[in-house]
Order: structure tokens, then C-alpha cells, then sequence
């Protein structure tokens, strides 16, 4: 069978499974087993299949049916143009968290995040953390595009931990990012004096626990659910986090958190008036998805964030 009517027939099986992009899901996986791009694709239209490509396209083809997203079985995902490696220890990043990424870039290049003790804007390497780095897409990205500075990059499970090393590795940052181990920030209050970091970036579980059955099957049954279930309200790691970010948070730092947009008057809890300040910004699809919260330098009289 050649490329073309493989592809042909890949598209019409996966649309009669109810896969609602099945034309371009059969061009990702026919590219990855043939070892080209999409426009490779076209280009060899007539080149016949070996019978290894068309046993492996068959085998992905059935996983796709059954559910498994397409991530996983090429694995690899593009996060902020760059190419990351996953596997099922870790979330398939999602576009939407390029808000919180292109906002950490914006609010570290412009200047206005203090970099050192005291609130001072010294042109120093800021240290910044990724709190639930899983396949490093926030961490990796960051470093990539920031281009100075230290990350430290902490995740509970360390299966993520060394997928997301193997991502730095691959990117070329992994001098400037520090995988830890642990709890939330747990692994750097024992290494960092509090007010060290200038920026505290997280996309953490922050579904609750009697949502994810509801989830597209594709995520619930497939993700991992440490990196899904929020608990109760879906917000117990953020209550957590809060508190440990304060600390460790220069005066005038910022902890960026990606939520679900129904959890944004719980939020307004978690940040007390007078200690923090906050705003939140919405995603491409116009849906409120980042807090951008800022320790409160000088209570009364800084000007809004
Ligand atoms: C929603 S995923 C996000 C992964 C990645 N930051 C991204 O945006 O694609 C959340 C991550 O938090 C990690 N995690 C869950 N509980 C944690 C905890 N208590 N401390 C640190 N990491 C945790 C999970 O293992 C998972 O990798």
C-alpha cells in the first residue's frame, strides 16, 4: 500500500470512530511511523509502505480508536514552538498554558519583577521556580526563551522528574534548571533563605476529585491522575502552594497559577487583601485561566500590578 491511500484509509476509519480531527490525527501518525513531516507525506504520496510502517500504523491506528491520545503514541508534544518528549508519567502539556509562560516572559523581561532581597531591580540572575514541572514544558520553555537565570523545577513523582530532565537535555537548558524531588516547594525551603525567588510558576492538579470521571475519556483514562485530581474543591494544592510561595517570594514577586475558570472566586480566598494583590488573565479561548498574584511590597501605597 503507498503513502497516499494509507493515509486514506486511516482518515476514513478514524472519522468512523468518532475522532472528531481524524484527517490531521492520520497525517501525525502516518509522519511519525514513516519518520518525515506532514508535507513528507505528500511529497512521497506513491512511495509504498514497508510492512514494518504498515503494521506499526495499523497497531497506533487501533490504540487511537480505543482512546489513547495521539501524544502518547508519537511521543512528543509542541509546547511554545519547541518539541517536548511524553509519556503517561506526565500531563500532555496544553496549549493554554502558553499563557502562563508568554505572561512569565513578559513580566521577566519587562523589568518589573524585583530580583533581589529588599525589592531592589539589580541586574541579577533571578532564580525562579516551576512548581509540578512534569514533562519540564513550563521550566524548559522558560529557560529557552529567558535565556538566564535559575529554575528550580520540582515534581512528586520522579518518573516526571527525569522525563523532563531528558526535555532540558534535549533543548539544551538543563545547566540552568535544578530538578528537585518533593512536595511543592518542600524540597527548596530547606536549600533557599525565604524571599528568593522573584517568580513561582505552577500548573498544578486542579480538577476536583468527583470531576475526573467526568473528563473526556481520552484524558481520565489515560493521564495521570496525580497530575489531574485537585482534590475536593480542586484548589488543595493551591492552598498548599500559597503560603510556601509567600515565604520564599521576594516582596514584589509573583506566583502564577493556572486554573479552571469556575475556581476564581475561590481564589480571591487563598490571597489575602494586604499580602497579596492579584489579577487574572484569560486564555485564547477568552476563558479567565491564569491568577497572576504579586506579594504586597509595601502595602498601601505600590501602584497596581
Ligand atoms: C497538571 S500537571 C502539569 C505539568 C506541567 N507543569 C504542565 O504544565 O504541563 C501537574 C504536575 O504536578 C505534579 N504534582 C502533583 N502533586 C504534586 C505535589 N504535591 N508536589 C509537586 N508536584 C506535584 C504532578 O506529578 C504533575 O506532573
Amino acid at each position: 500500500m503507498d503513502i497516499a491511500t494509507a493515509l486514506a484509509k486511516a482518515r476514513a476509519f478514524l472519522h468512523q470512530k468518532g475522532i472528531a480531527a481524524a484527517p490531521l490525527e492520520a497525517e501525525v501518525l502516518l509522519a511519525h511511523v514513516t519518520g518525515t513531516d506532514r508535507v513528507g507525506l505528500y511529497r512521497d504520496a506513491n512511495r509504498p509502505l514497508t510492512w514494518e510502517e504498515e503494521e506499526k500504523f495499523q497497531e497506533l491506528l487501533q490504540r487511537r480508536a480505543a482512546g489513547e491520545p495521539v501524544a502518547y503514541l508519537t511521543g512528543q508534544r509542541e509546547f511554545m514552538g519547541l518539541s517536548f518528549a511524553v509519556t503517561r508519567d506526565v500531563l500532555i502539556p496544553r496549549p493554554e498554558t502558553e499563557l502562563l509562560v508568554e505572561t512569565a516572559l513578559e513580566l521577566l523581561t519587562g523589568g518589573v519583577v524585583p530580583v533581589t532581597p529588599g525589592g531592589r531591580r539589580e541586574d541579577r540572575p533571578p532564580l525562579m521556580a516551576d512548581v509540578g514541572t512534569g514533562s519540564g514544558a513550563i521550566a524548559v520553555s522558560l529557560a529557552y526563551y529567558l535565556g538566564k537565570g535559575t529554575i528550580y523545577a520540582t515534581d512528586i513523582s520522579p518518573a516526571a522528574l527525569a522525563l523532563a530532565a531528558e526535555n532540558a537535555r534535549r533543548h539544551r537548558v538543563a545547566g540552568r534548571i535544578i530538578f528537585l524531588a518533593g512536595d511543592l516547594l518542600s524540597p527548596l525551603q530547606k536549600i533557599l533563605p525565604p524571599g528568593s525567588l522573584c517568580l513561582v510558576a505552577a500548573n498544578l492538579p486542579y480538577i476536583p476529585s468527583a470531576a475526573i470521571g467526568q473528563l473526556m475519556p481520552d484524558v481520565a483514562r489515560y493521564e495521570p491522575r496525580l497530575a489531574l485530581d485537585g482534590g475536593r474543591d480542586g484548589l488543595e494544592l493551591y492552598r498548599r502552594l500559597v503560603p510556601q510561595a509567600r515565604e520564599l517570594l521576594v516582596p514584589g514577586g509573583y506566583l502564577l497559577m493556572e486554573i479552571d475558570p469556575s475556581q476564581v472566586p475561590l481564589m480571591a480566598r487563598l490571597l489575602p487583601e494586604g499580602v497579596w494583590r492579584y489579577r487574572v488573565r484569560r486564555d485564547l479561548a477568552g476563558r479567565e485561566r491564569l491568577v497572576v498574584a504579586q506579594v504586597v511590597a509595601q502595602p498601601v501605597a505600590s501602584p497596581p500590578v
